[in-house]
């Protein structure tokens, strides 16, 4: 039997470095693999927790889904859709809900560290706080759970959530017997958190990314920006705590990061090391660069794609999702 892997990204900023590498570059190997079912899809009703603008919200959409098919996506293969074109989710996500503690989302960390935050600013604790945003976990669990996944490829980030999901199919298996798959996550150890301009995990939150389709030009400019200390050229530099370093292995040659362990150790200029690490970088992003913005002008081929990819996705979920209504009693 294959086994079924599935992720999504949600719509709330243009995709970034941090999410290419974490999320996108290990799922997209995953979809290669003959013994692998693969579906992944564009988490916008995660996204409307955050997102309240229709013209944000589309084109963050598009830009999620024509950033994967730039990258290789092949959705013959992959099943590929909008998660809100598949309403089964959302009507597990409420029967899943009765089975969620509700102490387990106090715990869950979007929300725990933005009550955090209102309590250091003097604010009242929930301010800001949809309910969108409080039970975000159970909506991803039912993401999860519907397609009997086995295997959910995320950044570290993500491991509380998919721990969540976990807990929640063994409450509702207790009751009910094994119907539910219990998934696990797979993360790239290596670069489990790429950092970002300032050095910080990179992302959307802290506005130090890298976008992945950046022009050249912006690329450069961005690259030039990442934060280093002022040690002169010639000092001696440890690769593996820089961030350009981090950066540079994942789209250079295995002889190049030879090449450029040892010219860090020998010494060389920041300014030499970020030129090195546009070069191989943007000849990485050159091709799907192109398809992106291709894509991003005829987004009625996106739909198109992603209607297919629903209609695929519910196909394969609706017998499930009516095993699991009759097993809680809600058919007869
Ligand atoms: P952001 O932190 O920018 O809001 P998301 O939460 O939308 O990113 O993440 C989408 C996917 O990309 C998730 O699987 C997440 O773990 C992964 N990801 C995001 N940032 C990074 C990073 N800096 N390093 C590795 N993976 C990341
Ligand atoms: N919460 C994930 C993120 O912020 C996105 C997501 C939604 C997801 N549903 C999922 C990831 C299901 C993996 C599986 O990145």
């Amino acid at each position: 039997m294959n086994k079924q892997v599935l992720t999504g990204i949600k719509p709330t900023g243009r995709i970034h470095l941090g999410n290419y590498i974490g999320a996108i570059k290990p799922a997209l190997q995953l979809a290669e693999k003959q013994s692998c079912d693969t579906a992944y899809f564009v988490a916008d009703y995660h996204g409307l927790t955050k997102i309240h603008d229709k013209q944000e919200m589309k084109e963050l959409s598009y830009g999620v889904a024509a950033a994967w098919l730039a990258l290789g996506l092949n959705p013959d293969r992959a099943i590929f859709y909008r998660q809100s074109d598949v309403p089964e989710i959302f009507e597990l996500s409420w029967i899943l809900a009765c089975y969620a503690p509700k102490g387990l989302m106090n715990r869950a960390h979007a929300y725990k560290s933005l009550v955090e935050e209102n309590k250091e600013s003097g604010k009242e604790v929930d301010a800001g706080v949809n309910m969108g945003l409080f039970t975000y976990p159970i909506l991803m669990a039912a993401d999860i759970l519907l397609f009997q996944t086995e295997i959910v490829p995320v950044g570290k980030d993500q491991i509380q959530h998919v721990e969540i999901a976990r807990d929640i199919a063994e409450n509702f298996n207790k009751q009910y017997g094994e119907i539910f798959v219990i998934p696990e996550y797979v993360i790239q150890e290596e670069t489990a958190v790429l950092p970002g301009l300032d050095g910080r995990k990179m992302s959307k939150s802290y506005n130090n990314t890298i976008p992945l389709f950046e022009e050249p030009k912006k690329l450069q400019k961005l690259i030039n920006k990442i934060k280093t200390d002022s040690s002169p050229p010639e000092e001696p530099k440890d690769p593996d705590s820089s961030v350009i370093f981090a950066l540079y292995k994942e789209f250079a040659t295995s002889g190049q990061i030879k090449e450029m362990r040892r010219r860090f150790q020998a010494g060389i200029g920041w300014g030499e090391a970020k030129k090195e690490l546009f070069q191989v970088m943007n000849s990485f992003v050159e091709e799907p660069r192109n398809r992106y913005n291709e894509l991003m002008s005829n987004p009625e081929d996106i739909d198109f794609i992603l209607d297919k990819g629903a209609e695929r996705a519910r196909n394969k979920i609706l017998p499930f999702m009516r095993e699991i209504k009759e097993n809680i009693g809600l058919y007869h």
